[in-house]
């Protein structure tokens, strides 16, 4: 029996084969463009997401049995604002997670309906990048698109409507919509009435788990796969990762080092920060997570070395960043280049260096790069600690994890053990035990993770290079506010 998990990244869409036992057998990813339309707005064209989707599958499946795939799960970017019209196309491009032009709504939500209101019907307050705000920008901007809208979905959602014909969500990813009423899992009425949206326009709700469909026949015979195949409701991409990490339960830890950087823990019971800095949101596993989010993270390494440095060699450029050289950089460096979501919320922040001199390398920049990220997921776990909650280690995951240096400098910046997992594919591998879960091979995501996640590597902190850490993030906490008047003006 096979099972497939897609991951509907921001920069491109993975699609893995595994067998019922975890195994990979093969794994696929389809690029497509993400169009920054103005400073700060960032959107793709679902139809690209389909497109990567249909090329996938044909190559995932190469050369196996698709008749043996038993289950689809998928997990995607989350908060993207995909709409339908009647006729069931696609009314304008989704407006990403990352895009930052519901400044306006997102300060009248916090405001006029107050973030004590928004917290109690929702768990949450309001940020640019959630899907709440980009209804109200899309009403206010765009009166004809927002009249024509007939359905309202995230970005994994599209792909699962486009192969199954059923308009579904799951928790985890509703979560982020600043619509859901997360602690009792429904949409909350007050919220949609304060969108303009009716219940009917949004999707049914399901656990990650649970089979929202089987194909419909034309997706089916145009794959080659039996019409039988199940499509369970998947995840959001960071319950998704931390269900591949095995982060499920209580009080596990996972970090996403990806376009966006998260720290995310998981929880068996509901709970909220009460300064809402971190999203209070359901879990793929059918219990809840905190969550700190932070908007530009390997993006800000992928930026300095494909835009500025020109090269796609992300290793070599840290060559020359040596043992000694760590935790002794002058140069720091804010990785706001979307503007920023946990904990400072701020969309008019941008990305700054500090501390340059004559004598400033191209490799004390990279490096600065690397510390930056992680001193901002540092701001996240801080946020954490001061909740009361102890975490003692933590699963890393995404494309920047794959860096040994990047690692041993996350450790030593937050001063735990990180863990990387065998089968490291981020929410695609999640999102296929949320399939084998769907299909019966386990009873829960909980015996999922217990049969198939196994930690392959751990990069343990020393205890005297986080004391110099230590010393360095005092220093950086100190730019941010110093700045924080400034950024407005610089737009
Ligand atoms: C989470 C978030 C990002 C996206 C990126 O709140 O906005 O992690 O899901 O994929």
């Amino acid at each position: 029996m096979y099972f497939i998990g897609i991951d509907l990244g921001t920069s491109a869409m993975k699609l893995l084969l595994t067998d019922e036992k975890g195994v990979i057998h093969n794994s696929t990813a389809k690029e497509y463009p993400l169009l920054f339309p103005h400073p700060g707005w960032s959107e793709q064209d679902p139809r690209e997401w389909w497109n990567a989707c249909i090329a996938g599958l044909r190559d995932l499946l190469a050369g196996f049995d698709a008749g043996a795939v038993a289950g689809i799960g998928i997990g995607g970017q989350m908060h993207g604002l995909v709409t339908l019209d009647a006729q069931d196309k696609v009314i304008r491009n989704a407006i990403l997670w990352n895009d930052g032009r519901t400044e306006k709504e997102t300060a009248w939500l916090n405001t006029e309906i107050g973030k004590e209101k928004l917290s109690a019907l929702t768990a949450n307050i309001a940020f640019a990048g959630f899907t709440a705000p980009k209804l109200l920008w899309m009403r206010a901007n765009e009166p004809e698109n927002f009249e024509r809208i007939e359905k309202i979905m995230l970005p994994k959602d599209y792909l699962a409507y486009m192969l199954t014909g059923v308009h579904a969500c799951d928790y985890s990813d509703a979560s982020g919509m600043l619509l859901l009423d997360v602690a009792r899992k429904r949409w909350s009425k007050e919220m949609l009435e304060i969108c303009g949206v009716k219940e009917s326009q949004m999707p049914k709700l399901f656990e990650s788990f649970e089979v929202i469909g089987t194909l419909k026949p034309e997706v089916a015979s145009a794959l080659g796969l039996p019409a039988s195949v199940k499509v369970v409701a998947g995840a959001g991409d960071n319950a998704a990762a931390a269900v591949g990490t095995g982060v499920v339960g209580e009080g596990g830890c996972n970090i996403s080092l990806g376009t966006s950087g998260t720290i995310f823990i998981s929880s068996k019971n509901f709970g909220v920060d009460p300064h809402n800095a971190l999203h209070a949101f359901a879990h793929a596993d059918g219990g809840f997570h905190l969550m700190g989010c932070m908007l530009s993270a390997a993006s800000c390494n992928s930026w300095l070395c494909d835009k500025i440095l020109h090269t796609s060699d992300y290793a070599a450029e840290q060559e020359g960043i040596t043992d000694e050289k760590l935790g002794r950089n002058p140069v720091f460096f804010l990785p706001y280049l979307m503007g920023e979501r946990s904990p400072i919320n701020d969309v008019n922040a941008r990305g700054t260096f500090t501390g340059i001199t004559m004598n400033t390398s191209r490799t004390d920049l990279v490096q600065s790069v690397l510390e930056g990220v992680a001193f901002a997921i540092r701001d996240s776990f801080e946020v954490a600690k001061s909740l009361g909650l102890n975490i003692e280690r933590s699963k890393i995951c995404g494309g920047g994890a794959k860096s040994p240096l990047w690692r041993k400098i996350m450790a030593n910046v937050l001063g735990i053990p990180l863990e990387m997992v065998k089968t490291e594919q981020g929410p695609g591998y999640g999102a296929a035990m949320l399939a084998m879960v769907g299909c019966g091979v386990f009873e829960s995501v909980q015996a999922a993770a217990d049969a198939l996640v196994e930690v392959s590597s751990v990069t343990e902190p020393d205890a005297a290079l986080t004391a110099r850490y230590d010393a360095q993030y005092r220093k950086y906490k100190k730019i941010y506010p110093a700045l924080r008047d400034v950024f407005p003006a610089l737009r």
